[in-house]
């Protein structure tokens, strides 16, 4: 049990280190919460004007998924707890503990998190999303369409049940982060990378 909670522990503190906040401040880019879309990732970074920094942020949020995910993996506990620590990483991220609870949307994290889970469902994840990406240069768009069929490919490449659910549960905040962006697509106001 106090395995399980300190694993739950490092998933959430690690998650909570949002790569967007720290790396824009180190640069004197300011926060990004407060630019652009208001998302501290990747995109944003991005758009406020630089690929260089975008990559180390998407580098950044895509580790502190996998890592607590490996690391519990490599305790060997059971789904569940694997399953638990991947979404306490995740909300980490959207509800970071160490920036007023005001985090991102998750893409990043939750992509980080999958390859913890399983590396086939990830690259199918990340397949969809390339592609989407590919047609219509959205990243929103992207991440939603991958979001909304990662579950599906869950339950046909893994075969642990907590570990599904946890896909469905992590692609339905991520869906919800996303309102935003929804409203833009639909009102044709999303801007392409
Ligand atoms: O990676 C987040 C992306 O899906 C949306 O970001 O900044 O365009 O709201 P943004």
């Amino acid at each position: 049990m106090l395995t399980t909670l300190i694993l739950l522990l490092i998933g959430y503190v690690v998650g909570s280190l949002s790569s967007a906040i720290i790396v824009a401040r180190l640069a004197g880019l300011g926060d990004p919460r407060t630019q652009g879309s208001g998302n501290p990732g990747a995109t944003n970074i991005l758009r406020l004007g630089s690929k260089r920094l975008a990559a180390v942020v998407l580098l950044g949020d895509t580790l502190k998924g996998i890592l607590p995910v490996w690391l519990a993996w490599g305790i060997g506990v059971e789904a569940w707890v694997i399953a638990g620590v991947g979404l306490a990483a995740f909300w980490g991220h959207l509800y970071p503990v160490f920036f007023g609870f005001h985090g991102g949307k998750g893409v990043a994290t939750g992509l980080g998190v999958l390859l913890g889970f399983s590396w086939p469902l990830a690259l199918a994840v990340l397949s969809i999303w390339l592609l989407v990406f590919w047609r219509w240069r959205i990243s929103s768009l992207s991440a939603l369409c991958a979001a909304a069929l990662a579950p599906f490919l869950a339950w046909w490449l893994v075969p642990e049940t907590a570990i599904r659910v946890a896909v469905a549960v992590l692609a339905v905040f991520l869906l919800w982060r996303h309102q935003d962006n929804i409203r833009r697509l639909f009102s044709g106001q999303e801007g392409r990378v």
